[in-house]
């Protein structure tokens, strides 16, 4: 199965890509944590990109398109897999056409301003492996090590400051958001109201994707 994940930053396109990964057993392919590794690495995909990332802005078309051709391509996603963050924007959606990907699902997870903002402040993330917390709603078990990869330090993500939340969902609702229009005339769209605890819109993500 192809699925494609879209919705504003925070709205927990990343929590619920990482379930269904393990739940079908396909890969996610986030473009925001390809371009983290990078970042953190220092290659020179890396160093073009931090400005944009910190500012909240996006990173070119060009760029994420040559990533997500390479990414593809990989053995792995021959089964299937989830994108997560990719397409941003219509030219990101018409070179994802172009590249004869047509997703069989995009589920916009849907979530308002003011509920994205709350929630930032309290995401923290494994700098080893990239699983999201929440503090109030999807804490790790101590709340400052990592389940997933076994006790590895959490932090903050340097865009969620207040400023650039603001200035990410400005940037969703002009170049993102026309992709629900996009994917709605090719019949492939399902809008998923973004619950205030992850199992519920896991529910609802799993009914929308047709998984029991
Ligand atoms: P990216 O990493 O993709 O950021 P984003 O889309 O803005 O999404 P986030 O990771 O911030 O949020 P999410 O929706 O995954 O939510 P999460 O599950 O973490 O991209 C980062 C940057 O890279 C971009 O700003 C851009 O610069 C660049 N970039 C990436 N892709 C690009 C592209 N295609 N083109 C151009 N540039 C690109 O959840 C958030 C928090 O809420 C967590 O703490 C979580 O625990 C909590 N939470 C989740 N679900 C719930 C729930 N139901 N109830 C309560 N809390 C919840």
């Amino acid at each position: 199965m192809k699925i494609i994940f879209l919705g504003a930053p925070g709205a927990g396109k990343g929590t619920q890509s990482d379930i269904v990964s393990e739940r079908l057993g396909i890969p996610t392919v986030s473009t925001g944590a390809i371009i983290r590794e990078a970042i953190k690495n220092g290659t020179d995909m890396g160093k073009k990109a931090r400005s944009y990332t910190e500012s909240g802005a996006l990173v070119p078309d060009e760029v994420v398109i040559g990533i997500i051709r390479e990414r593809l391509a990989a053995d792995d996603c021959r089964g299937g897999f989830i994108l997560d963050g990719f397409p941003r924007t219509v030219a990101q959606a018409e070179a994802l056409d172009r590249m004869g990907v047509a997703p069989d699902v995009v589920v916009s997870i849907e979530v308002s301003d003011e509920r994205i903002i709350a929630r930032m402040s309290g995401r923290r993330v494994c700098g080893t492996c990239g699983a999201s917390y929440h503090t109030l709603y999807n804490p790790s078990a101590d709340g400052v090590t990592c389940d997933r990869c076994g006790g590895a330090p959490l932090t903050t993500r340097r865009d969620g400051d207040p400023e650039v939340v603001k200035s990410r969902l400005d940037v969703y609702h002009t170049s993102t958001e026309p992709l629900k229009e996009f994917y709605a005339a090719k019949g492939v769209l399902k809008l998923v109201e973004g619950q205030e605890k992850v199992e519920d819109t896991t529910a609802l993500t799993l009914a929308a994707l047709g998984v029991r």
